[in-house]
Order: C-alpha cells, then structure tokens, then sequence
C-alpha cells in the first residue's frame, strides 16, 4: 500500500518534471519560430515599413537633424539608398560585415520585421 503511494507520488512529480521542461521547450521554440504567424504579404513603405523604423528607433538616430553616422531614415529616398546598397537589411539581420542595429542593442529587431522589410525590399522597395 505504502509502495503503491510513492509510485503515484513518483509518477507526479516525474509528470510535474515533464511539464516543466515542455514549458521550456515551447519557450525556446517561441523565440525559435516567431514568423509564424508573420504577414510578409504586400508591404507598404508608409504604413509597414515607416512602422517598423519608428518602433525600434531607427528613425530617432537617422533622422535630419540628429543624423548618427551621417545616415537619414527619415524619408523614402533616403531609405531607398540604404536598400540599394544593401546596408539596411544587413544591418538589421545583423549580416558580417555590417553594424548590427539597432546601435547598442545586443538583439535584433524581431524576426517578424525582418521579415516583413525582406518581403518590401524584394517586392522592389516601392514608395507605397
Ligand atoms: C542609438 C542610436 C541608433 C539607433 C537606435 C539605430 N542606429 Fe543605425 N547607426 C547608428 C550609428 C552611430 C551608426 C554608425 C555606426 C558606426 O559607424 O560605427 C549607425 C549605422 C547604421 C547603418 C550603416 C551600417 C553599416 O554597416 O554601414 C545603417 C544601415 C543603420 N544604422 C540603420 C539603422 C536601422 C535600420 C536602425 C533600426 C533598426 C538603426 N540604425 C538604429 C545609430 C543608431
């Protein structure tokens, strides 16, 4: 009888145990997968795009009156030079040979709009 409860008070605790680390384990595959439920589709630069820079202070940086490494964010033919050469999307995917941005920002921007600004740029990077 004794032996039979510590059975089923092993068996709890090994299930308790188990649901621990499968709470882990959906944590890690959170930070792991984010784009799931990630609308890459028909990304515009004014509502998307323009978004996604203000939101992670991009724009508060590279702007025309505080311009930090003499790069401007803050209208499209600007961002358009920073497309074409290629040092927005590296820098933000934290690519080699690129300063990772966000500046002091050991993570990157979520993965969501990394995506979301990949999907503009190869839609062509339009002024819409
Ligand atoms: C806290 C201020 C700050 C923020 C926020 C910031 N930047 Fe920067 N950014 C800088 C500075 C300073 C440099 C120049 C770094 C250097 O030359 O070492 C720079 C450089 C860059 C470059 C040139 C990278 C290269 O390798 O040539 C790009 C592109 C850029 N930033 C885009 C962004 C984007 C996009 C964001 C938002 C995700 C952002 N920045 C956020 C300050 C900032």
């Amino acid at each position: 009888m004794m032996e039979l409860q510590i059975i089923k008070v092993k068996t709890l605790l090994l299930g308790l145990i188990g649901l621990l680390f499968m709470g882990c384990y959906n944590d890690v595959e959170e930070e792991l997968y984010p784009t799931v439920n990630c609308n890459t589709a028909g990304m515009s630069y004014s509502t998307d795009v323009v978004t996604i820079l203000t939101n992670n202070s991009c724009i508060s940086c590279h702007n025309n009156t505080n311009p930090q490494g003499s790069i401007k964010l803050d209208t499209y033919s600007d961002v358009k030079i920073y497309v074409d050469n290629g040092r927005l999307f590296g820098s933000v995917n934290h690519d080699v040979g690129f300063k990772s941005m966000p500046q002091g920002s050991t993570t990157k921007i979520n993965q969501c709009s990394i995506d979301q600004l990949q999907a503009w740029i190869k839609d062509g990077a339009l002024n819409n």
